[in-house]
Order: C-alpha cells, then structure tokens, then sequence
C-alpha cells in the first residue's frame, strides 16, 4: 500500500500564522504537525509515502524529510499549485499509486489511542473498496458526517448537515483500492470550485464497497486548523507525553519499531536530532533500550 499526505492548503482559518508560513510546519508542542499524519502512515506499515503541498512550501518539507532514508522508508514530494480539494491529491499521485492501494491522510489530522495502529493494520489487510474512519463529535455539523442504515452500513455522507443524521463525522484518513484515483479524476468540482473526497466515496459507497470503521472511545481524533484547536492539540500531546514518558508521533522511535531503521540507523537519526532538545534526549532513551533480537542469533 502507497501513503499520501496532503499538506497543502491556504490555511486561511490560521492566518496570520500562515501567512508565510505552511500550516502543517506549525508546531503541536514538540514536533512539526506533519510528524502526526506521516507516523499514522508509518504504524500502519506504509513506506512509501508521497507529501502532497504547495509550490511555496516544499522545499521546507524536503529539508525536514528528505527521501526518507533517515528514517527507513522512500519519501517522494509533489506540488499542488493551488487549493483545488481534497480529491486532486489522488490525481497528482495517481502515477505513484499505479495499480496499488492507498492511504490518504490530511496533514493537519491527529490521530493517538489505545490500538489505533493495531486496528490499522487489521483495516489494511482487510481493505477492498474503501474505509473509512467515524468519530462521535459534539459538532457534526461542521464535517462531513456518516449516514448508517439499521445494521450499521454506511449510505450515505453528508456535507456540513444542518440537521446531522449521526454524530459521526468522517475523518481525514482515508484507505482506497487502486479504483480511488481513477474515481477522482472523474469527478467534477463543487459550486465551490473543488474536487470534494466525498465525491470519490459516494463513488465507492453506490457500488457497495465503502465501510466506516467507528474509532470509538479509545482513540483521540484532533485536527488543527484553527488557533483553538491547534493550542488544544498542543495541550494534549504535552499532557500525555509528561504523565506517559513516551512521545506521540516520534518519527525516529516509529521506524524503529516498526523494523524499517535497524539500531544502526537509530543511532545515526539520534545524531542528527542531537541531544539539546527533550526529543533528542528521549530518542537516545529509546536507543539505549534492550536491542530488539538479532535475526541471525548474536544479539
Ligand atoms: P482544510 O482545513 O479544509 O483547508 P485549509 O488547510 O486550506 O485551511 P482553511 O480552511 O483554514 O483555509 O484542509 C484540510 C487539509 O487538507 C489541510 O491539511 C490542508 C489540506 N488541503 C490541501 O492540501 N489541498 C487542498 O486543496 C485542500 C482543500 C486542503
């Protein structure tokens, strides 16, 4: 399976803090925002990753990433030279997805919880058609929110309802097969001028095949696009982080974990981060843990 981030965007709800500046290179505490998407994709065992953003914003994201290598997966870049949706993410990676599956993720979500990467990855190897994610909001009628029947299938969404059929909005991780990008570049732009993803998931759930997955209690759904919510999201990674002593979304500590960097290629990230900062500190811990088991017996 592929990865898309999207982080692009005019981010007008942010301004003035980007005016100049790309909104998911905001800090949430300790880390840029786009850690926070880029380690959903990641735990879900995805690495190879296209991040999708704005022609004055790239080179930024390049400098923090790079091709990836750093933290064991193959990161490729692609401009979107104006806000046109959602949906024209699948058209611009439509190349790099080829006739595989994808995930797409916004690059201003956050998503953290008990198992949230277990049932990720049970989702992934259970993917046809389309998944999607449901979580209760108190204010649906600012998302696109689920519409279920009597046993629980998703019929319909709907776009900022006046009066919501569920609490249940979708959120901005999206998992495709192969026909999402082909369903996008058929789609025809809204009266506001942009390509919708729910018109790709109508797509999907008029042949039958979308499913939404309700994340439930467990799992903590922010995004970040307002002054608010990006403060609150802030609050919330440094509570957890205090009282846990474990970080949310450490890139480095993810591709550890998940096999893509041996202790070698820790040891060389940790350089890279130094260890001025909490995070670099914290990344050393992790390298100083037990090593994992050593494939061949010598560990
Ligand atoms: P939004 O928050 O809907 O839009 P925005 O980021 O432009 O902000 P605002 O509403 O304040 O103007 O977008 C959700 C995410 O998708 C966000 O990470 C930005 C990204 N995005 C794109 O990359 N390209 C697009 O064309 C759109 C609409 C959004």
């Amino acid at each position: 399976m592929k990865g898309i981030v999207l982080a692009g965007g005019s981010g007008t709800r942010l301004r003035p803090l980007t005016q100049v500046l790309s909104k998911q290179l905001l800090p949430v505490f300790d880390k840029p925002l786009i850690y926070y998407p880029m380690s959903v994709l990641m735990l879900a065992g995805i690495r190879d990753i296209l991040v999708i953003s704005s022609p004055d914003h790239m080179e930024q994201y390049q400098g923090l990433i790079d091709d990836g290598s750093g933290l064991g997966i193959n990161v490729q870049y692609a401009v979107q030279e104006e806000p046109r949706g959602l949906a024209e993410a699948l058209i611009i990676g439509r190349e790099f997805v080829g006739d595989d599956q994808v995930a797409l993720v916004l690059g201003d979500n956050i998503f953290h919880g008990h198992d949230f990467a277990g049932l990720l990855r049970e989702q992934v190897a259970q993917l046809s058609g389309a998944t999607l994610f449901g979580y209760s909001v108190a204010d649906p009628e600012r998302y696109g929110v689920a519409v279920l029947d009597d046993g629980g299938r998703l019929v319909d969404i709907e776009e900022k309802p006046a009066n919501p059929r569920s609490s249940l909005a979708v959120t901005g991780l999206y998992l495709y097969d192969s026909r999402a990008c082909e369903y996008a570049a058929e789609s025809r732009p809204s009266a506001r001028g942009e390509l919708e993803i729910t018109e790709v998931n109508q797509r999907f759930i008029k042949d039958g095949q979308a499913r939404l997955v309700n994340l439930g209690r467990g799992t903590t759904w922010l995004d970040a696009g307002t002054h608010e919510s990006l403060l609150e999201a802030a609050n919330y990674v440094q509570v957890l982080q205090k009282r846990q002593g474990v970080q949310i979304a450490c890139l480095e500590e993810v591709a550890y974990r998940m096999g893509y960097l041996d202790h070698q290629g820790l040891e060389a990230a940790i350089e890279r981060v130094g260890s001025a900062s909490d995070y670099g500190a914290y990344l050393r811990r992790v390298g100083a843990e037990e090593p994992l088991p050593d494939p061949v017996g010598r560990g």
